[in-house]
């Protein structure tokens, strides 16, 4: 090779390497990849796939000039609803849930207290009376109010000047969808001590009914051997 040749190859190296950085550095964020990475949005996660709304999610975030809020609720807030109370949607619900986890603009934590209430999601026209959601604040903590449930903002799970995503600590749900939802009843007391004791005690009869056959065995063992 000659010297040329060299700075050449160099050189359109060097150009390939910054064309593939600046590429990747202007990707706009993936809703999927960032809600991975903790591994406390898994019920949240496959709802977003199943759903299209992730993919949906991904496209305007590439195109938008205001940005995106998101409110990622874990999975411990998923299971803390009434059972079925998600499965039993439809799917147009299932979106429409998921939408409401999502206002069009760009929200900071301090930013929240400007917003005035209902605040629009995606999921549908405030202006209408449609899927309210209202900010809350009590000290330094920033609520979500949707008529059904009363949520409190927590950790910033991601946070560039396009997306922002704060884990909630309960699903979102919204008044249109879950105007009758009642909570899951509190867990029964653990049964009384009584039927306890029967248990064990049928434990320990069970032990010596084995060592009763246990040592009948032993002793036929021992006849025929003799
Ligand atoms: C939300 O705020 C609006 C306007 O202040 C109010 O009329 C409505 O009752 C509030 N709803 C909830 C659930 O807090
Ligand atoms: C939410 O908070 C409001 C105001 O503090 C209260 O009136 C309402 O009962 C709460 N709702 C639920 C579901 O806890």
């Amino acid at each position: 090779m000659t010297k040329q040749a060299a700075v050449f190859s160099l050189s359109l190296t060097l150009l390939v390497f910054i064309f593939q950085c600046s590429t990747t550095l202007a990707q706009a964020p993936d809703i999927i990849e960032i809600l991975e990475k903790p591994g406390r949005f898994t019920v949240l996660v496959r709802l977003l796939k199943n759903t299209g709304v992730a993919n949906q999610l991904n496209g305007e975030l590439q195109k938008s000039n205001t940005g995106y809020t998101f409110f990622a609720p874990p999975d411990e807030a998923f299971s803390g609803l009434r059972s079925g109370a998600i499965n039993s949607l439809s799917d147009l619900q299932k979106v429409q849930l998921l939408q409401f986890h999502i206002l069009a603009t760009f929200v900071s934590l301090p930013n929240f207290q400007t917003l005035s209430n209902p605040v629009p999601t995606q999921a549908g026209d405030t202006s209408a009376g449609e899927f309210p959601l209202n900010v809350t604040s009590s000290g330094k903590d920033v609520g979500l109010a949707t008529g059904v449930v009363n949520a409190t903002i927590g950790t910033t799970v991601y946070s560039d000047d396009e997306l922002a995503v704060y884990q909630v600590d309960k699903v979102l749900l919204p008044l249109d969808i879950f105007r009758d939802y009642k909570p899951p009843e509190p867990v029964p007391e653990s049964p009384p001590v009584a039927a306890k004791v029967h248990e064990s005690g049928a434990l320990s009869l069970t032990c010596h009914g084995m060592l009763a056959v246990f040592l009948g065995i032993a002793a036929n063992i021992a006849a025929f051997s003799l």
